[in-house]
């Protein structure tokens, strides 16, 4: 008796080489969690990986392997702009456009780039190299404006850095992010690796750049100050102002903070009458007096 092929158990539409391959992938991502759903977000990057976009077959293939509705995984996967619903260019080229990049430039960039490329946000250029987007903040506010492509970095950008960097990305040359992997790869490269497949290249580069290494000087500097000439200098293990490691800066291994401290205000001891008292103010130590119920009697 022959086994039953991939193919004839599947809705999809994917050819019977592409739908084991998947199927491989997929059950590595279903054992990754106790209850198999939970793999959704890395299965749709994964169909993305294959398919360049959340197709309908992505949608059928991920509800078939996780035993989900069709419509449970489109809820997801239009939920969350990391995927997308129609073709992908290679490299989708993110501009932010957040309060702090756009006044630093950004609107200026996300404008040139798309006169440059005659296409608009959430659009693709017609030879398919870049999907140009607005993207929110990135977490790199210290190098505003902030330009990403396929979530790597490329800072302190200008609209004649940008419009060069998608000119070299659109010659197919190879181009590096100024902070993280070597270089930038595909979308559908980057997609796997989104999925949890690792490509061994997540210890590429730097991670912090001067801007935020300065912003740890002033914070420890600070610190300094307030613990006074007794503290200074004694402060414990540090992380090292280099490239993340698991030592600090003297060798000695970092120690986890504690939770529960002094800061979680669930956790510390009542101080204030207030803290007992749940009707009084905070500001005039008065208790709040029960609100009068609509036409109560004096
Ligand atoms: S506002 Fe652009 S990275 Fe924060």
């Amino acid at each position: 008796m022959t086994a039953e092929p991939a193919s004839a158990r599947s809705a999809t539409r994917y050819d019977a080489e592409v739908l084991a391959s998947l199927e491989a992938d997929a059950a590595q991502i279903r054992s990754r969690y106790p209850d198999p759903r939970s793999g959704l977000l890395p299965m749709l990057h994964l169909v993305q990986s294959v398919d360049g976009y959340v197709s309908r077959d992505g949608i059928l293939f991920c509800a078939e392997q996780l035993e989900l509705t069709p419509a449970e995984v489109s809820a997801v996967a239009t939920f969350y702009t990391q995927y997308k619903r129609h073709p992908n260019g290679t490299y989708t080229v993110g501009v932010c456009t957040n309060t702090l990049c756009a006044v630093m430039g950004g609107d200026a960039i996300f404008d040139e780039l798309s006169d440059h490329l005659g296409v608009g946000h959430d659009e693709t250029t017609e030879d398919g190299a870049i999907t140009l987007e607005r993207v929110e903040c990135n977490a790199a506010c210290d190098f505003a404006p902030v330009v990403m492509v396929n979530w790597e970095f490329f800072d302190n950008q200008t609209p004649e850095t940008a419009t060069d960097l998608t000119d070299r990305l659109r010659a197919g040359e190879d181009v590096a992010p100024t902070r993280g992997a070597a270089k930038v790869c595909s979308f559908k490269h980057v997609s796997r690796v989104l999925a949890g497949f690792d490509d061994g290249r997540a210890g590429e580069g730097v991670g912090a750049g001067e801007p935020s290494l300065a912003g740890l000087r002033l914070a420890r500097a600070a610190e300094a100050v307030d613990s006074g000439p007794e503290g200074a200098g004694d402060s414990g293990p540090r992380q090292d102002d280099g490239p993340t490691t698991s030592a600090g800066q003297d060798g000695a291994a970092e120690v986890a903070p504690e939770t529960g401290g002094e800061q979680s205000s669930a956790e510390r001891e009542p101080v204030a009458p207030e803290d007992d008292e749940p009707g009084r103010s905070p500001s005039s130590g008065a208790v709040n007096p029960e609100p009068e119920k609509e036409g109560q009697d004096d």
